[in-house]
């Protein structure tokens, strides 16, 4: 009898262990989800996105008429580059007033009409934080440089004259390269990272910093969502300038980023202004390191939310580039915040020229592959994606056929700068044309009328003239236009946590055309697979993986014969995996 009860006891308990085994929830991976993680965001140049009032420059009226658009991207997010009152040195990140739009773009009651029009339609708003710099026609330099004695003259960086000169500084724009600009009033010089009309604000003193959480507050009392800070990884600086080594601009960031001082004005931040709003938080700029980007974004440090890093961005050249050498950044960067922190995905924003230029193929045989194919890669990997406006379209680079048609004076500083030491202009013309960023500032291509349907008058920059087979209304009813495919990857990843939250696992990294990765999260897996070249690629997939269903294809079907698949040229494919 006895032995019949352990019997039964013992089959009762296999039962119930295995009943337990099917009901007991999958071993999970834990993912900390926030909105900004599962957001697709759309940045947009608000110069070059529609005129309304036929002055040739972009204005919010024209944001607020395109709103639906936009909305019909299924994007969540929209980053505005600057809109603030701005001489326009460098196109709006020359700041003269924190609390007002700019003329041309409009009045702050047409950004609340704007802001209002994306809130009904469930988009947020991301605003630009210019604040490493003002403008030199802001009120507090204009008092800064009157005299020595004024209030607002510790909000810059002056060195008075009669200490000598001081200590060499690189600046980014300047045509002699000089952040130093001596100026007579004063008998001093003020630094400027960036351009002459660009100086630089003093971090060290407590009233910029509240100064400018006041104007973080006006932002954020009105309901925008997040903030970009521009630059603002050179924001702390040693202020006692001391001599560094020669040669240092070649490796400037070493000097500039991140240095002493920038987690505690990061830390102030958070606790003042971003730990009290619903906002998002993104760095221009992720440091020098792995660690700068971790402990830019690591959330027990409470600083900011994420950071972008431009290794991705700075491997194509006008000479071509690798793409294991891309694959190898992109994985590298997605290991490094594999377990913790968040990372930001794109390969173009307003600093750079076309993504498809750049990264694709923009001949017309193979723009609009290449292009999607680009689009996919954005839209599949961990991060959040960031989608460049005219991207979804295919826009590509313009030709310039001298450096007088280029508006920026960053571009035009830099071509100068290196014809006076020495280069070709030939040869320099070619690397602006390639990579200049005004190529990327083209205003939006909505249709063939004059101009593109950008503007009735001389737009500020010159429209592509591609805009007669590149539009929106061209693609618009086309089921497989760039744009749809664009529309069709967003809801992807919106309808697949697996593309916002799943472990990212490169194949082949030493493949030479081929671009492969598996995302995993629990059961779902998925298999991304992208033929960066011209070429056909026959590829052998392992064994262990097991191809389900396509999800999405920029090309037609793909014929699968024992693992085996081939792959058209810039053929990107995505399947679910068994
Ligand atoms: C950032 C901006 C760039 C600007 C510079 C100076 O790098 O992205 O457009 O010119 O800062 O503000």
């Amino acid at each position: 009898m006895k032995k019949i009860a352990l019997i039964i006891f013992i089959a009762a308990l296999i039962i119930s262990c295995n009943n337990n085994k099917s009901t007991l929830p999958k071993e999970t991976t834990s993912v900390d989800k926030k909105w900004w993680k599962e957001a697709v965001i759309y940045q947009l140049y608000p110069r070059s996105f529609k005129d309304t009032d036929g002055d040739g420059v972009g204005d919010l009226k024209g944001i607020i008429e395109k709103l639906d658009y936009i909305k019909n991207l299924g994007v969540d997010v929209v980053w505005l580059n600057p809109i603030y009152s701005s001489p326009n040195d460098d196109n709006g990140y020359d700041i003269s007033d924190y609390r007002n739009i700019m003329q041309e773009f409009g009045t702050l009651a047409d950004f609340d009409t704007m802001l209002k029009g994306m809130h009904e339609r469930g988009i947020k708003l991301v605003m630009d934080l210019v604040v490493n710099h003002s403008s030199d026609e802001h009120e507090w330099f204009k008092q800064s440089k009157s005299s020595r004695d004024n209030p607002y003259r510790n909000y810059y960086h002056w060195w008075p004259a009669e200490k000598g000169k001081p200590n060499y500084r690189y600046s980014l724009f300047d045509v002699k390269g000089e952040a130093w600009k001596y100026d007579s009033i004063t008998n001093a010089y003020y630094l400027h990272y960036f351009s002459q009309k660009q100086p630089d604000l003093n971090w060290e003193n407590p009233k910029v910093r509240n100064e400018v959480y006041d104007i973080m507050r006006f932002w954020a009392d009105k309901g925008v969502d997040g903030f970009r800070l521009d630059a603002f990884q050179f924001v702390a600086k040693d202020t006692t300038f001391p001599k560094l080594p020669d040669g240092f601009e070649k490796d400037f960031m070493q000097y500039y980023a991140v240095q002493d001082g920038l987690h505690d004005y990061l830390k102030e931040m958070n606790e003042q202004v971003l730990s009290k709003y619903d906002v998002m938080s993104v760095a221009e700029g992720a440091g020098r390191n792995f660690k700068d980007a971790h402990d830019l974004v690591d959330e027990n440090r409470k600083e900011l939310n994420m950071a972008y890093a431009f290794d991705g961005v700075g491997i194509a050249q006008h000479d071509g580039y690798s793409l294991v050498h891309l694959k190898d950044v992109f994985s590298r960067w997605d290991s490094a915040f594999a377990k913790k922190g968040w990372l930001s995905v794109f390969l173009a924003n307003h600093d750079q020229a076309r993504m498809v230029s750049r990264f694709g193929n923009d001949s017309p045989q193979f723009r609009e592959a290449s292009s999607k194919l680009l689009n996919t890669f954005i839209l599949s990997m961990r991060g959040t994606p960031y989608c460049y406006y005219g991207d979804e379209l295919g826009m590509t680079n313009i030709e310039f056929n001298s450096i007088d048609e280029i508006p920026d004076n960053a571009t035009r500083n830099g071509y100068y700068k290196a014809v006076n030491e020495g280069a070709d202009p030939v040869e320099q013309m070619k690397i602006v044309n390639f990579s200049a960023r005004d190529n990327g500032r083209t205003p939006m291509q909505w249709d063939t009328s004059i101009n593109a349907g950008f503007t009735t008058n001389t737009p500020w920059l010159k429209v592509n003239p591609n805009h007669n087979e590149i539009n929106v209304t061209a693609q618009e009813n086309v089921s497989n236009s760039c744009l749809n495919y664009f529309r069709k990857m967003v809801q992807l990843r919106k309808d697949n946590p697996v593309l916002v939250y799943g472990d990212y696992q490169q194949l082949f990294p030493k493949h030479e055309q081929i671009y492969a990765y598996k995302r995993t999260l629990n059961d779902e897996k998925v298999l991304v697979l992208l033929n960066f070249s011209e070429k056909e690629i026959h590829l052998q997939l392992p064994k262990d993986i097991s191809l389900k269903n396509e999800l999405i294809n920029n090309l037609e079907p793909l014929t699968v014969t024992d693992n085996k698949v081939l792959l058209k040229p810039y053929q990107a494919v995505i399947y679910s995996l068994k």
